[in-house]
């Protein structure tokens, strides 16, 4: 049986942190309301010449450095995006040739803020049906450039970062046959669209539009979403809340993550927070938090490590692995 293992990790943030201090002085908001209702502290703001593209690639080469590989061991990038460079090409493409590399193949998946765990999920299957031996999977993103810097109650919420994976095909028994991606469950219901979505795009206005969100009806459905798919990946694996070692969540808004936790009972000491460094980075936000905690030292190798997202779409899903 084949399966995908975690090779290597990294992640690269803007060099510009921007406290909710700084944000007083942007729109009529205060530090105590942002920590309060979302546990965010600070976010990281890309500056010029900082894009998806240049972030993802400084996430890229950390991980390929972490896995003692070079760019020439990769077959295939998939890049987790809802704010490529450009229209086309994909950013993956641009990712590639920053990277020097001029074999095998690379495209963008968009599913918002769920985009991570889609693209781990498309990896392990292009992995497991031997259309790949090692997948560079990358979240990537620059949610400042969509943002409505005059909207309150969504211009707090958001940062830039990447964050990226290297997936790795195994066989056989032995030290990494119990490892890998154990599996996944994916959602999609697009009747949520005007809850959270951007109000342009190539097809429809022709200009890049800007993030709205109802915040307080995307709240209404994230935990019983997020729990949904969590249980159903226990379920797929006949393992449960006890086995897990971390759960690595999105990092959208503190009570959420809480929330999903307390409903699961996974104790809060295995949850890996983030949201507080770097606000919501959407596609990113999951390998930025994987890299905290694998390069702290939390998160070991054979460790049982769920992760999961909910976002725009609405899209949700989770993926278990075994580290
Ligand atoms: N500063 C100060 N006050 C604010 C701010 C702000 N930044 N934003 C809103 N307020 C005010 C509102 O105007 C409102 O005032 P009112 O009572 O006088 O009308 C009050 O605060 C409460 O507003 P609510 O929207 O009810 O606040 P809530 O407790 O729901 O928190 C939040 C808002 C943080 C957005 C929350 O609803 C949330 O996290 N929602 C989920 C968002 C999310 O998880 N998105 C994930 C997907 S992201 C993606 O896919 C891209």
């Amino acid at each position: 049986m084949i399966r995908s293992v975690v090779r290597g990790f990294g992640s690269a943030l803007p060099k510009r942190v921007m406290t909710n201090r700084e944000m007083e002085s942007v729109v009529d908001t205060s530090d105590e309301w942002i920590v309060q209702r979302t546990g965010i502290r600070q976010r990281y703001v890309a500056g010029e010449g900082e894009t998806t593209a240049s972030l993802g690639e400084k996430a890229a080469r950390a991980a390929l450095d972490n896995a003692g590989l070079t760019a020439d061991d990769i077959d295939l990038i998939i890049l987790a995006t809802s704010t490529p460079d450009n229209t086309f090409p994909a950013t993956s493409v641009d990712i590639q040739n920053r990277l020097g590399m001029h074999h095998g193949f690379a495209f963008d998946m968009q599913a918002v803020c769920s985009g991570f765990v889609y693209a781990m999920t498309t990896a392990d299957a292009y992995i497991r049906g031997g259309l790949a031996k090692r997948v560079l999977v990358i979240g990537a993103e620059t949610f400042s450039r969509i943002l409505d810097w005059t909207d309150r109650t969504t211009c707090v919420l958001f940062g830039d970062g990447a964050g990226a994976l290297i997936l790795e095909a195994a066989t056989g028994e032995g030290t990494t046959a119990d490892r890998g991606v154990l599996t996944a469950s994916l959602r999609s219901d697009g009747a949520h669209k005007e809850k959270l979505f951007v109000d342009g795009g190539p097809s429809s206005t022709g200009t890049v539009g800007r993030l709205r969100m109802e915040g307080r009806e995307v709240f209404k459905y994230a935990v019983g979403m997020i729990t949904d798919v969590i249980e159903a990946a226990f379920h797929a694996t006949g393992t449960t809340a006890d086995d897990l070692d971390w759960l690595v969540p999105h990092q959208a808004n503190r009570r959420i993550i809480d929330g999903s936790a307390r409903k699961l009972g996974i104790a809060p000491e295995k949850v890996v927070i983030t949201v507080d460094m770097h606000g919501n980075t959407s596609a990113a936000s999951i390998p930025l938090a994987l890299a905290v905690a694998a390069g702290d030292g939390r998160i070991k190798r054979g460790d049982l490590v769920m992760l999961e997202a909910m976002g725009g779409g609405f899209t949700w899903g989770a993926v278990l692995l075994r580290w």
